[in-house]
């Protein structure tokens, strides 16, 4: 068993993902920045230490990070895991969680890093997109990369459309990639994430439905 604490800034449903897995891992806080989020309540349900850290009271993002960082490290998690946490990391931050640090992306990096990679996907007119599980450095979006899924893009594809369909694969993503971190299964060589006894990183979601959903 590892411990994590999770860091989110509103729905929660990767959070609830991870939850539901079953995972060796023990989840011993979840943090949110934003009182009102929703996924505090997937916490409190299990039982879990849900703790509003409105980082509205900060005048500083330093004295942010400096205080979230205090309540993490008070439940000395062996692995910080941010599930749509929409806050910019100060760099003493990143630093602090070196290599214990991990993100959920919804984009295939290192393509769209940053805000509305759906829209931003469409725009470009990608014929793929997905999502991305990595190591957090100190750029935005940015890291070894642990995991990808790819989805196809659809020629009628809306903005809500494909971020559902990405979004069903992050739930699929994000405790494979955990899974493997609790079995310490991951080694990052030349800044490259490998895990040992895997072929491949990465799960393909073929068009099968009719909006590319598994039939
Ligand atoms: C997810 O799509 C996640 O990938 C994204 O925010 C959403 C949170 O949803 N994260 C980022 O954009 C981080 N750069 P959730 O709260 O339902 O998990």
């Amino acid at each position: 068993m590892i411990r994590a604490v999770v860091l989110i800034s509103g729905r929660g449903s990767n959070l609830a993902a991870l939850l539901a897995a079953s995972l060796p891992v023990e989840f011993a806080a979840v943090i949110s920045n934003r009182p009102q989020a929703e996924g505090l309540e997937h916490a409190r349900r299990r039982g879990i230490p849900a703790i509003a850290l409105d980082h509205r009271n900060y005048a500083e993002r330093t004295a942010f990070d400096a205080e979230l960082m205090r309540h993490i490290d008070a439940y000395r998690p062996d692995v910080v895991v941010l599930a749509g946490y929409m806050r910019i990391l100060t760099e003493g931050f990143v630093a602090h969680y070196a290599d214990r640090l991990v993100n959920i992306h919804p984009s295939l990096l290192p393509a769209f890093p940053g805000l509305d990679t759906h829209r931003r996907a469409l725009a470009e007119g990608v014929k793929i997109h997905g999502c991305t599980v990595h190591f957090v450095t100190d750029r935005v979006d940015h890291g070894p990369i642990i995991a990808q899924a790819a989805v196809p893009v659809l020629s009628d594809d809306t903005e809500a459309t494909l971020a559902q369909r990405v979004l069903a694969q992050e739930h699929r993503l994000y405790p494979m990639a955990l899974r493997w971190l609790a079995e310490g299964r991951i080694e990052i060589v030349d800044g490259v994430a490998r895990v040992s006894g895997e072929a491949s990183q990465a799960l393909l979601v073929p068009v099968s439905g009719p909006h590319g959903t598994p039939a």
